[in-house]
């Protein structure tokens, strides 16, 4: 049997270079060796302040970016969250066993309760036990993410653990799948993991001016003040980026250049932003086409959640059983 992967993104608008780098980039090779569900998940959008005329939106242009990177509905399932109500059901049991103290300490809770104080809501604690939910009801082996990320797959398993333990043996104990690009940094602050707020995120949509607009402001090493310093690649964010989309030769080079003072910061974002631009060519043509086939996207996710709702639906009769809501 093939393993099973499932992972997710929330709605909140297009796809940057971050979520490629560190989640979407396995997806697609684990496409072609494992079995795949790849959601949307908007139940979790709603636990951050939100724009309900915006939503729907939101989710459309997520699934339109699944499409055009390359995730291939005839080799993976693609959901909408909310479209398999099954998903909350086992939240719910999953949340009865527990702790509160564990949810209070992971970091993410932490960080949004700093971000929005105004806004901490019971699914925002729970956010982690639906995440463990989302993985769990599909029994999936493998969850591939980015680094912060992390926290709720340990989370996850601590669960599954602990439902195998009081119920019987249920669940397998899902691994976190990290690429080489599970941590991309935010362009103006790089001690900051990039996001989607701020419009600093590189959209994968970006055309190669936007993309220019955006990296022109970028920090590079801090310590490297004019063309004639030597500067530190190892210490600067636009290299990392290189380390991505750039041949082994244009690294050398660069690296050359930059520690030799032999050209400026532009130049090489320059470069860089040829690379990004041409990377993601084939993504913004066929994103065109998708946009024009709704049609077509309805039909696919009508698929997507024909096929995860028989897994659903079989784990969750199992999960009834076994905690003796169903005999
Ligand atoms: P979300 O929507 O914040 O991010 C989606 C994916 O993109 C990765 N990512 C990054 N990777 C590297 N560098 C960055 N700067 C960067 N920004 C985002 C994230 O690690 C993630 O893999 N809780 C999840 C959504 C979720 C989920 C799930 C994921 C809900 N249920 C079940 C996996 C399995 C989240 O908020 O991702």
């Amino acid at each position: 049997m093939k393993p099973r992967v499932f992972s997710g993104i929330r709605p909140s608008g297009r796809l940057h270079i971050g979520n490629y780098f560190g989640a979407i980039k396995s997806w697609l090779k684990l496409q072609d060796e494992a079995d795949c569900i790849f959601a949307v998940v908007d139940y979790h959008g709603l636990t951050t302040p939100f724009d309900p005329k915006e939503m729907f939106k939101e989710k459309y242009e997520v699934i339109l970016d699944y499409l055009a990177v390359g995730v291939d509905p005839k080799k993976s399932a693609l959901v909408i969250q909310s479209d398999l109500p099954e998903h909350t059901e086992l939240g719910w049991i999953l949340g009865t066993i527990t702790p509160v103290s564990i949810l209070e300490r992971v970091p993410t809770f932490k960080e949004k309760v700093a971000q929005h104080p105004e806004y901490v809501n019971l699914g925002l604690l729970s956010y982690p036990v639906l995440m463990a939910a989302d993985i769990l009801i599909y029994k999936s082996n493998i969850v591939p993410v980015g680094e912060d990320q992390l926290p709720h797959i340990e989370l996850a398993r601590e669960i599954a653990k602990r439902f195998n333990r009081i119920f019987g043996k249920t669940f397998p104990l899902p691994k976190a799948v990290l690429s080489s690009g599970a941590r991309v940094m935010s362009l103006y602050d790089p001690s900051k993991k990039m996001s989607k707020t701020g419009g600093e995120g590189i959209l994968l949509s970006d055309s190669p001016e936007e993309i220019w607009k955006k990296l022109q402001p970028a920090v590079t090493d801090p310590a490297r003040k004019r063309i004639s310093d030597s500067g530190n690649p190892d210490v600067c964010n636009i290299y990392s980026l290189h380390k991505l989309v750039s041949s082994a030769d244009e690294i050398k080079e660069i690296n050359g250049n930059c520690r030799g003072a032999k050209f400026g910061c532009l130049d090489c974002k320059k470069i860089l932003a040829k690379n990004l631009g041409m990377e993601f060519e084939d993504f913004r043509r066929k994103r065109k086409v998708f946009e024009s086939n709704p049609e077509k996207v309805k039909e696919i996710l009508k698929n997507g959640a024909e096929k995860a709702r028989e897994l659903a639906q079989k784990t969750l009769r199992e999960v009834r059983k076994k905690t003796g809501l169903d005999i």
